[in-house]
Parts: C-alpha cells; sequence; structure tokens
C-alpha cells in the first residue's frame, strides 16, 4: 500500500472538518441511531466525570460534549484541530449557556499536546476519532492523552470500528471493491486505513479505524490500561425503523437504551458499531 504522508493526513484532515462545519454538530443528533451513539458516550462520561474535575478535551468539535462536560460541573479546556469547529465551540456551548464552565480554547493536534503539563489534568476526553485522525501516529496520540492526566484519572476516547464500519456500511465497501478491487478493500479491512481509497486532497472522509484487540495493544503499548470498552452502537444499528418505533415510546426507549449499554460491553459486540468507546488509564507516572 502507498504510503502516506502525516502532515498532509493532518491538514486533509483539518480542511475535511473546516468544511463539514457545522454537519458536525447534526451528526449526532440528526437519527436515531447517532441519538443512541450520543447518549453512550455521555454515559462514558456520567461514569467517570466529578464536579470539579479540570478536564482537556480533544478534538471537542462544535460542542456536543464540552455542554455535557458542563453539566457534569467539570472545568473544560477545549481544544480542536480545525479553528471552524473551535469557533462553532464557542458559539453551541454559549447558546447552551455552558460557557463558564471553559477555561480556555485553543487548536491543538492529539499528537502533541505538550502545550500541557504531564498530569496537569483530572481526565481528558477525545470523543468521535481524534485517535482515528492520527493515522500512523495513533500511539503517540494515545500516549500524549495518557501524559496529560494524574495517574488514574480517566482518558475517555471513542475511535471508528474497522469491523464494525465494514458491516455497517456494506453498499460502500462493495463500491470500493468495484471502483479498486478486492485487494484494495481487504487491505482496509486488515489495517483500517482508509487513506487508499479516500487519499488526502481528495476532499472524502479519512481516518484509521481499529480492532478492538489492536486498540487494546496500542493503549498497553503506551503504559496504559483499559477501564472500560464497548460499541457504540450495536443493537441499534440494525433495523432504523425499529429503533424509530422504540424511540417514540419514551417507556421503551428507556429501556432499550439500558439494554443498549449492556449488549454494547460484551466482548461479542465490541467490534460490531461504528465506534470503539473506552476509558483509559495510565499504570504509573512516567
Ligand atoms: C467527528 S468530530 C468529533 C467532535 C466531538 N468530539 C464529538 O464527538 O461530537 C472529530 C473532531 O476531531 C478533530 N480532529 C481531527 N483530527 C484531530 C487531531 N489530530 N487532533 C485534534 N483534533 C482532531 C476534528 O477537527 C473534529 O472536530
Amino acid at each position: 500500500m502507498a504510503s502516506h504522508d502525516h502532515e498532509a493526513s493532518v491538514e486533509a484532515v483539518r480542511s475535511y472538518f473546516d468544511a463539514f462545519g457545522e454537519g458536525e454538530w447534526e451528526r449526532l443528533a440528526e437519527s436515531p441511531a447517532g441519538r443512541v451513539s450520543f447518549e453512550l458516550h455521555r454515559r462514558l462520561l456520567a461514569r467517570f466525570v466529578r464536579p470539579g474535575m479540570r478536564v482537556l478535551e480533544v478534538g471537542a468539535g462544535p460542542g456536543r460534549f464540552t455542554v455535557e462536560l458542563a453539566a457534569l460541573g467539570a472545568r473544560v479546556v477545549v481544544t480542536d484541530l480545525s479553528p471552524v469547529q473551535l469557533e462553532l465551540n464557542a458559539a453551541h456551548v454559549a447558546e447552551a449557556g455552558a460557557e463558564q464552565a471553559v477555561e480556555a480554547r485553543a487548536l491543538a493536534d492529539v499528537c502533541d499536546l505538550n502545550a500541557y503539563g504531564t498530569a496537569e489534568f483530572d481526565a481528558a476526553v477525545a470523543y468521535g476519532g481524534p485517535i482515528s485522525y492520527a493515522f500512523d501516529r495513533a500511539g503517540d496520540a494515545v500516549g500524549e492523552l495518557l501524559r496529560v492526566v494524574a495517574p488514574g484519572g480517566p482518558v475517555l476516547a471513542s475511535v471508528m470500528s474497522t469491523l464494525g464500519a465494514y458491516r455497517q456500511f456494506l453498499p460502500g465497501v462493495v463500491g470500493l471493491m468495484r471502483s479498486y478491487g478486492p485487494d484494495a478493500t481487504d487491505r482496509i479491512l486488515h489495517t483500517g486505513d482508509l487513506r487508499e481509497t479516500q487519499p488526502p486532497g481528495s476532499g472524502q472522509h479519512l481516518c484509521r479505524m481499529f480492532r478492538h484487540a489492536e486498540l487494546v495493544a496500542l493503549v498497553h503499548a503506551q503504559g496504559g490500561r483499559v477501564l472500560d470498552a464497548l460499541a457504540s452502537n450495536w443493537g441499534s444499528l440494525a433495523d432504523p425503523e425499529a429503533l424509530a418505533e422504540l424511540e417514540a415510546d419514551p417507556a421503551l426507549w428507556a429501556r432499550f437504551l439500558d439494554n443498549e449499554e449492556e449488549c454494547c460491553r460484551e466482548p461479542g459486540a465490541l467490534d460490531g458499531g461504528t465506534h470503539l468507546l473506552v476509558a483509559l488509564a495510565r499504570y504509573a507516572v512516567r
């Protein structure tokens, strides 16, 4: 497979999210499955973030989880690679009346958080794929997230899932097989790297997806351990019509969300979502 220049990849991701703009705010709200994904991510925050915690949010985007962190009583340093996403973050967080929780906003690349000190934060959040946008430097990204958090403090992150995406986006996989040949889609299945078919400069969405076991190995290699892991999502990806029917009934929806969270933690479901959601901590001060 062709090797890709890291800086060109990062620049392509920045351009993609600058252009995607407000679409990123809609991503977790526009469909029932998106709302399930939002709820699973929100619940993981609620499980680990306590009032008064100082949190570094990396790849914060337009701020859905900045608002949630504020609601949990955290103080947040908001960062992103995309200047447009940072501006949207300021607007949406102000609109939600949560700006008092934001200590600062800054441009930052997850691979290089050297503006922040070792163990400076009580927790770090990197939801929606910052580690997936680090490509070959995903290990550096995990290492930096673990470094800035006090020992034992959680890093809460989600990455794109290779197997879940293969299943969920099968029509797209068939299209890629036709355009690029089955060897190319086999390579994506084995490396998770979409840059062969969505190269930097094409304006398409590019990222590196992971299998759960690969992500765990990456975390261990960086001196971290996994505190919690779940798919996002699982049962809710199967049938949009059935999901819409469930959502229309508040009692059934509440029950379904609890069941979904339980199913998503099963080992047999971990690789089945479009995303892998994890809570990490480092073993000791490095
Ligand atoms: C899919 S959005 C997720 C936004 C938000 N965290 C959420 O879950 O709703 C991914 C965000 O990560 C940012 N991002 C991409 N590559 C990054 C990198 N290398 N370092 C930091 N942020 C990055 C993008 O600009 C974008 O705002």
